[in-house]
C-alpha cells in the first residue's frame, strides 16, 4: 500500500464490505457536520440584519451584457478577484500549493485535498486525504447499465455529449431523489446530496476513461480501479497513462486548479440553477457539462490547441515573435477570437495559467517541447496585439491558453477529449455548492427578465 508508515497503521481491517476507515481522523461528513451549523448561523444573521442592505446597482449594460458584474449569487467555495484571480476559502493558488496534501510520491495538489478544502473550508490532514481517496476508489465502479449505455454511443458522438448523457443516467441511483420520494426533512437534504456528490465524483474517472477508450482506443481493456491510488492516479491509469508519471502529475494539478472558479461561470451557474429546482446532483451536473461544452467556455482548451497546432503547421516550429504577431492579426482580422485569451471577470493573467506555466518551466522535457514553447512565445506577443485590437477587456491568457499543450506533449493528443478532463475537474466546485445549497436551504433561482419595451418603460 502506498501510505506513509504513520498513516498505514491507521488503515482499518474492514473485510466485511463496510467502508474501510482510517482511525483518528474525522471523516468528510463529520467535518461538515461541525462546519454547517456555523454557516447556517451566518446566513441567518445576514438575513435578519442585512436583508435590505444595498451592495450594488443594476445598470442597463448589465442586463443586456450577460449579467456581467451583478452580485447575485451565494457561492461558498471560492471568490474570484478580477486582478489577483481565484481564492478558495481565502487561499490563493500558491497558498494551496504550499498547504494541500499531494499524492504519495507526487508533488502536485490533488483533487481530494482540493475537494475537502472546497467543501469544508479546512485544509485536510494527509490521513484525511488518503481516507477520502480510498472512499472514492471504493465507490468508483460504474453500474453495468451505464457501461452498456456508454458502449452503445457511436464513436463519432462528441465525448462531452457522451459524458453529459452518462452523468444524467447515473441519477438512476440518486440517494437524494430516493430519499426525497420517501419524504425527508429539509434539514436532511444535504447529507443525501453529499452521498450523491461523492458517488458521482468517484465514478467520473471510470466514466470519462470509458468514453476515451471507446472513442480513441477501442478494444483495449480497462484496468480495475486501484484502491491504493488517488482519484486522478486512477483516472490516468484508466486512460492508459498509469506509468506516465509526468502526465499523471499534470492531470492532478490541472484538475485541482480547475475545480472551482466561483459561481457565475456558465457551468457552475448551470449546476446551481438546475440544482435550485431540487434536481439531484447527477441531473444538475449533467446540465453543467453541456454548458461546459460551449467554445466560449470549456471547449476553449480544445480550440487553443487546434489553433496553436495550425499556427505551428503554417509557420514551422522555430517561429519569431513577429511571425506570431502576424498570425494573431490574421486570426483577429478574420473575425475570430484568439482562443485562450480574455475572461468574463479576470483582468490580469490567470494565476492558474501562471501555475501551469510554472509546471512547464520546472520540467526540462517541457522546456524542449515545440508546442509548449510556441504557447509561451504566443503569451509574449498576444497581450500587446489584443490591446492594440482594442476589443477585449482582458488581453491576457486564461488557464486554457496552456492546459492542452502539456497534455499533447505528454501523449494525450486527442484534443476533442480535453473538455472531458475539465468536466471531471469542475465537478469538485459545482457539487460542493450543491451540498451547501441544501445545507443552507437556498431557494429556487428566479431572476427577473425584461423585454426591451419593458426596459424602455422602466428607463422613462
Ligand atoms: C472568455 C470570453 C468569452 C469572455 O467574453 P466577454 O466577457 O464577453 O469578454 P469582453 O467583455 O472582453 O468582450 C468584449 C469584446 O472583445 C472580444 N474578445 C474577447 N476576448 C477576445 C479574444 N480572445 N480574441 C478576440 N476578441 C475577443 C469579444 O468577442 C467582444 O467582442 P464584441 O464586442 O464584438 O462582441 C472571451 O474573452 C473569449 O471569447 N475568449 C476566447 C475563448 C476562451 O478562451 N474561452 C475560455 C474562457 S476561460
Amino acid at each position: 500500500m502506498f501510505l506513509p508508515p504513520r498513516t498505514r497503521l491507521w488503515a482499518s481491517l474492514s473485510r466485511s464490505g463496510a467502508p474501510k476507515r482510517f482511525a483518528s481522523t474525522k471523516s468528510l461528513k463529520e467535518t461538515l457536520q461541525e462546519v454547517i451549523p456555523r454557516k447556517q448561523e451566518q446566513l441567518k444573521k445576514l438575513k435578519a440584519e442585512h436583508s435590505q442592505t444595498v451592495v450594488g446597482d443594476v445598470k442597463v449594460e448589465n442586463i443586456i451584457g450577460g449579467m456581467r458584474g451583478i452580485k447575485a449569487m451565494l457561492w461558498e467555495a471560492s471568490v474570484l478577484d478580477p486582478n489577483e484571480g481565484i481564492r478558495f476559502h481565502g487561499l490563493s493558488i500558491p497558498d494551496c500549493q504550499k498547504v494541500l496534501p499531494t499524492a504519495p510520491g507526487g508533488k502536485e495538489i490533488i483533487a481530494e485535498s482540493m475537494l475537502w478544502l472546497l467543501l469544508t473550508g479546512q485544509v485536510p490532514t494527509e490521513a484525511q486525504t488518503r481516507q477520502l481517496s480510498l472512499e472514492l476508489a471504493e465507490k468508483g465502479d460504474l453500474p453495468p447499465f451505464v457501461e452498456k449505455l456508454i458502449d452503445s454511443f457511436p464513436a463519432t458522438l462528441h465525448p462531452m455529449t457522451q459524458l453529459g448523457m452518462s452523468v444524467a443516467a447515473l441519477n438512476h441511483d440518486s440517494l437524494f431523489q430516493a430519499a426525497y420520494e420517501k419524504g425527508i426533512k429539509k434539514s436532511e437534504y444535504w447529507s443525501h446530496t453529499l452521498e450523491d456528490c461523492i458517488n458521482l465524483i468517484a465514478r467520473l474517472p471510470a466514466l470519462a476513461a470509458r468514453i476515451y477508450r471507446n472513442v480513441y482506443k477501442p478494444g483495449t481493456p480497462l484496468p480495475p480501479l486501484n484502491k491504493d491510488l488517488d482519484l486522478i492516479g486512477n483516472y490516468s491509469a484508466l486512460l492508459g497513462f498509469g506509468d506516465n508519471h509526468n502526465l499523471t502529475e499534470y492531470l492532478r494539478l490541472y484538475i485541482a486548479l480547475h475545480g472551482d472558479h466561483e459561481g457565475g461561470n456558465a457551468s457552475a451557474h448551470t449546476a446551481h440553477l438546475v440544482g435550485s429546482t431540487l434536481a439531484d446532483p447527477y441531473l444538475s451536473y449533467s446540465a453543467a457539462l453541456f454548458a461546459l461544452a460551449g467554445p466560449l467556455h470549456g471547449l476553449a482548451n480544445q480550440e487553443v490547441l487546434r489553433w496553436q497546432l495550425a499556427m505551428q503547421e503554417e509557420l514551422g516550429s522555430d517561429v519569431s515573435h513577429d511571425q506570431i504577431r502576424k498570425y494573431l492579426w490574421k486570426t483577429l482580422n478574420s473575425g475570430q477570437v484568439v482562443p485562450g485569451y480574455g475572461h468574463g471577470v479576470l483582468r490580469n493573467p490567470d494565476p492558474r495559467f501562471l501555475a501551469l506555466q510554472q509546471f512547464c518551466d520546472s520540467r526540462p522535457e517541457l522546456e524542449q517541447s515545440s508546442i509548449v514553447r510556441l504557447v509561451k512565445k504566443t503569451f509574449e506577443v498576444a497581450p500587446a496585439v489584443l490591446k492594440e485590437h482594442g476589443k477585449t477587456k482582458n488581453p491576457y491568457p486564461n488557464v486554457d491558453a496552456t492546459s492542452g499543450c502539456v497534455l499533447y506533449h505528454y501523449g494525450l493528443r486527442e484534443f476533442k477529449y480535453y473538455t472531458v478532463i475539465f468536466g471531471v475537474s469542475r465537478a469538485l466546485g459545482a457539487l460542493t455548492q450543491q451540498v451547501w445549497a441544501r445545507a443552507l436551504g437556498l431557494p429556487l433561482e428566479r431572476p427577473k427578465s425584461l423585454s426591451m419595451d419593458a426596459l424602455e418603460k422602466l428607463i422613462k
